[in-house]
């Protein structure tokens, strides 16, 4: 069973998720401790009502951004996590916290790499660029984490189709429901079987 760390910073749809694959036995894991980048985060009232430990760890309480990858990464040390999920995680966290944590982080993006992501494309702004773009399909990406934004191994995707009628908000909103949540618990569900490799950068599935 492996002991799994979340990074949110809001709602926590795709931590609800994994939680429920969890409960379903889909994964052989435990969810053991939660750090919101925000105060308030819903997905902090997600991790309490199972009473999982949870906390906030604001960037402005520490001197530097490297302190603060510092003390994110002896957190989870201290709980030995053996996998980090971003969960709607706002920041980008350095090397001094990816270093410790190689190839046992992974995250999810709201389209699929390398369309639409790096600096700037986050939540809203995603699905605003795809639909300005006129694209007919998008999706979601699962990706071990690196120091560079939303550029890791790709581990899964899955596509959406895009409708003529779309906003921002109903596309988000269907890349959630049939992309995010559906390919997020199943990356979970390889990584703790340790059926994940990689080889020359590209993931390959036992
Ligand atoms: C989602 O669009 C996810 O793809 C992105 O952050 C957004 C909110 O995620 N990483 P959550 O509801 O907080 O899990």
């Amino acid at each position: 069973m492996i002991r799994i760390g979340a990074l949110v910073s809001g709602g926590g749809t795709n931590l609800q998720a994994i939680l429920d694959a969890i409960d379903r036995g889909d994964i052989d894991g435990k969810v053991v401790a939660v750090v919101s980048s925000k105060d308030g985060a819903y997905a902090l009232e997600r991790a309490e009502k199972r009473g999982i430990e949870n906390t906030v760890m604001l960037k402005k309480d520490y001197p530097s951004p490297e302190d603060y990858d510092r003390a994110l990464a002896d957190y989870f040390e201290e709980r030995s996590i053996d996998l980090i999920v971003y969960a709607g995680f706002m920041l980008i966290l350095g090397e001094g916290f990816v270093n410790r944590f190689k190839n046992r982080m992974i995250n999810i993006h709201p389209a699929l790499i390398p369309s639409f992501c790096g600096k700037g494309y986050y939540g809203l702004h995603v699905h605003e660029a795809v639909l300005k773009a006129g694209v007919k399909v998008t999706g979601a990406t699962v990706h071990f984490v690196t120091a560079e934004c939303d550029a890791g191994p790709i581990i899964l995707q899955k596509a959406v189709e895009v409708l003529d009628d779309d906003t921002p908000e109903t596309l988000q909103r269907r890349v959630m429901e049939q992309a995010e949540w559906i390919i997020y618990p199943e990356a979970v569900k390889l990584f703790a079987e340790g059926r994940l490799s990689i080889e020359n950068g590209i993931v390959k599935r036992r």
